[in-house]
């Protein structure tokens, strides 16, 4: 069977503690030899990337996702197997292009409410077909989750049980609202968040409340 190949370009500036969490679930998801992190700076060396996402194998290179697809073409690339995943491009993905693209391109960008259009940069960079996976802004590693329930597991987009801007609640007076839309977990009935997100957000949260106090 063809293994669909998930490629991060990578965004954002170094590794925050959020983007490590992502990452690392999109490792534990769909495996490691699935993932290959693309576009980092220049002169990054194996100590640059995070232990927790070395210790996981992270694939990654310097090189932009064209020329790891050329790489692993003889040189040649046919554009329309890759399918940039694009919160504006206005078709949805659909379980049957599964036997039409082979490579999806994610931002591995961290997202900002309101929505800034940075997955624009790739769109206009490499010209592949966009597919989108409903209006709302998802997080990559709900974005990547997806993909993979459409065109891995054959589940079309509105049979996915999805939860709008949860809010989240970190004890038992305080709660956050995650401007993202998330997959819903079938047996906890919760937003699928990345392992030890809820602990960062509780963490930043207190941050700013002594921030705040401070102030
Ligand atoms: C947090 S989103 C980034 C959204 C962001 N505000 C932007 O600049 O486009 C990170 C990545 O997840 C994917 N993604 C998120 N929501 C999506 C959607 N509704 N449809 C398609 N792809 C999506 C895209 O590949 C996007 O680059």
């Amino acid at each position: 069977m063809q293994r669909m190949k998930y490629i991060i370009e990578h965004m954002e500036e170094g590794f925050s503690e959020w983007v490590i969490l992502e990452y690392a679930q999109i490792i534990r998801d769909i495996g490691k030899d699935n993932l290959i992190l693309t576009s980092l700076p220049e002169n990054t060396t194996e100590s640059d990337i995070p232990q927790q996402l070395r210790d996981l194998g992270l694939q990654w290179s310097t090189k932009e996702c064209v020329e790891i697809i050329q790489a692993e073409n003889a040189g040649e690339i046919n554009k329309d197997q890759v399918c940039l995943l694009d919160p504006a491009a206005e078709v949805d993905l659909v379980p049957s292009e599964k036997s039409k693209f082979k490579y999806f391109v994610f931002g591995g960008i961290l997202g900002q409410h309101p929505r800034v259009d940075r997955t624009g940069i790739l769109r206009k960079k490499y010209g592949f077909a966009g597919r989108r996976l409903g209006k709302l802004q998802m997080t990559t590693d709900t974005a990547i989750r997806t993909t993979q329930r459409i065109i891995e597991n054959g589940v079309e987009f509105n049979k996915i049980k999805f939860l709008d801007y949860p809010e989240i609640k970190y004890n038992k007076y305080e709660s956050t609202e995650m401007p993202f839309r998330y997959i819903v977990d079938d047996i906890k009935g919760e937003p699928i968040l990345p392992k030890g997100m809820l602990e960062l957000i509780k963490k930043d949260a207190d941050q700013s409340i002594d921030d705040l106090l401070i102030n």
